[in-house]
């Protein structure tokens, strides 16, 4: 590893935690780059369970300092309660966290104004976490935005953010939603600011100094590719670009300079909020693998949706990352089904379709062509060589890397660190 990059391949929800932070043992720097705290990864060390939503998952290891790049959009009041997280476990943040300036902040107004919109959209909901992303990302975009580097100068910040929720609660009004209470959020966010200023660095000469001096970085990817701005069925998307780019505008970062994508690809689908989902699965085959892996939102809370592995939306995600290696996760929850199927492409009105061609009315009506496998009934998780897996388990294995093209890191069986097989 010099500088990889760790990417969902799907919707979300991969198992990408338990990935970076095994990558993450060699790594100098731990970066995120994009989205928020409608994220949320699971780290298991021995018998704890921890989760992050917006501090990179790496923060464990000794050497791996986190760095939250200017992609990010940053709820201070979720940075504290995981900073307070991680300090009760008794690690030094102030060699381990850094914080860019030019991260834009999720404010009491976004978190409202997201739910406001979700509400009045009623049956047509998207099924947003309701963190305030949307709102946050369409302020930078609109020059509306409040970022950490505001926060520098308090009287500066009072300012512009009384001018913002003076707007933001005349909208609020218009949804019949109650105003936020002006005095009340400075008095909170002043207390946020004298936390987080001793984090505020510029970390674009950091990482630009990490490279020159061969130092290892591992950029954690958010969400899933197929949750991505411009490449996802908009609007059923996340506000930030999931794909490799995204690397580039969210920490300044040259693309040139990235040496692996590792992509993470669940055993199965899985899918939280709205929107089409072509492989989806109903009924009781739905509950029994959702309830054996323990499929519900990290943020939310949400039971997710379930589905057969789609590699025809995966095979799109490799080509547009350059994908170098999968890594494939929860392949144990699958032990015990009689067959399994996997979709191979996409059939729309007697012809094939691609998932790029593909709009969310196209996608909602595509018919998924399958390839059916046997299932395999041992207990996998205790396996730790690929030798011993079982033969249906290895033949479905081998299928999805010549089918995708792309090398199989490893494959994990189970949630603890060293739960993986080599393949
Ligand atoms: P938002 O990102 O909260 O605006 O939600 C937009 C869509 O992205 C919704 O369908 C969310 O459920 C989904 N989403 C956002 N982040 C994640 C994630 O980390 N995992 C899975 N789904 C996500």
């Amino acid at each position: 590893m010099s500088s990889d990059i760790v990417i969902g391949l799907q919707w979300g929800d991969e198992g990408k935690g338990k990935i970076v932070d095994l990558l993450a043992q060699k790594a100098d720097y731990v970066v995120r780059y994009h989205g928020g705290n409608n994220a949320g990864h699971t780290v298991v060390l021995g018998d704890k369970k921890f989760f992050f939503r917006l501090i990179p998952s790496g923060i464990f290891h000794k050497k791996a300092c986190a760095i939250i790049a200017n992609g990010v959009v940053l709820d201070p009041e979720v940075l504290i309660s995981e900073m307070d997280i991680l300090e009760k476990e008794g690690v030094n943040l102030k060699r381990k966290l850094i914080i860019s300036p030019r991260c834009h902040l999720i404010l009491p107004y976004h978190k409202e104004l997201d739910i406001a919109y979700e509400n009045a959209r009623g049956r047509k909901k998207l099924g947003t976490t309701k963190r305030g992303i949307g709102p946050a990302y369409s302020d930078k975009v609109s020059y509306n935005g409040i970022r950490i580097y505001d926060l520098l100068d308090w009287q500066h910040f009072t300012e512009i953010f009384t001018f913002q929720a003076k707007i933001k609660n005349k909208i609020l009004k218009t949804f019949g939603v109650k105003p936020i209470n002006i005095k009340d959020a400075l008095v909170r966010l002043k207390r946020y600011r004298t936390r987080i200023l001793p984090y505020i660095q510029d970390t674009f000469p950091l990482l630009n100094k990490a490279i020159t001096d061969k130092k290892q970085i591992l950029f954690e990817g958010a969400h899933g590719i197929m949750l991505d701005l411009d490449w996802s069925p908009y609007p059923f998307a996340t506000g930030s670009n999931t794909i490799i780019g995204g690397v580039n505008t969210g920490s300044g970062f040259p693309l040139k300079s990235i040496g692996g994508v590792i992509g993470v690809i669940k055993a199965f689908t899985s899918r939280v909020g709205e929107g089409p989902l072509p492989t989806e699965l109903n009924g009781r085959l739905a509950d029994a693998i959702r309830e054996r892996g323990g499929e519900y939102g990290t943020t939310t809370g949400r039971p997710r949706r379930i589905g057969w592995l789609d590699l025809e939306a995966v095979k799109f995600a490799c080509t547009i990352n350059n994908v170098s290696e999968i890594v494939i996760t929860k392949l144990d929850i699958l032990s015990g089904l009689i067959d399994l199927k996997v979709c191979t492409g996409y059939r729309l009105n007697g012809k094939n379709i691609s998932y790029s061609q593909c709009g969310y009315n196209e996608l909602a009506n595509v018919s998924s062509v399958y390839k059916v496998f046997s299932g395999w009934k041992e207990d996998i998780s205790n396996i730790r060589s690929f030798a011993k897996l079982p033969k249906e388990c290895k033949v479905y294995l081998k299928f999805i890397e010549k089918f995708l093209d792309v090398k199989i890191k490893f494959v994990s069986v189970g949630a603890e660190r060293n739960a993986n097989v080599k393949v």
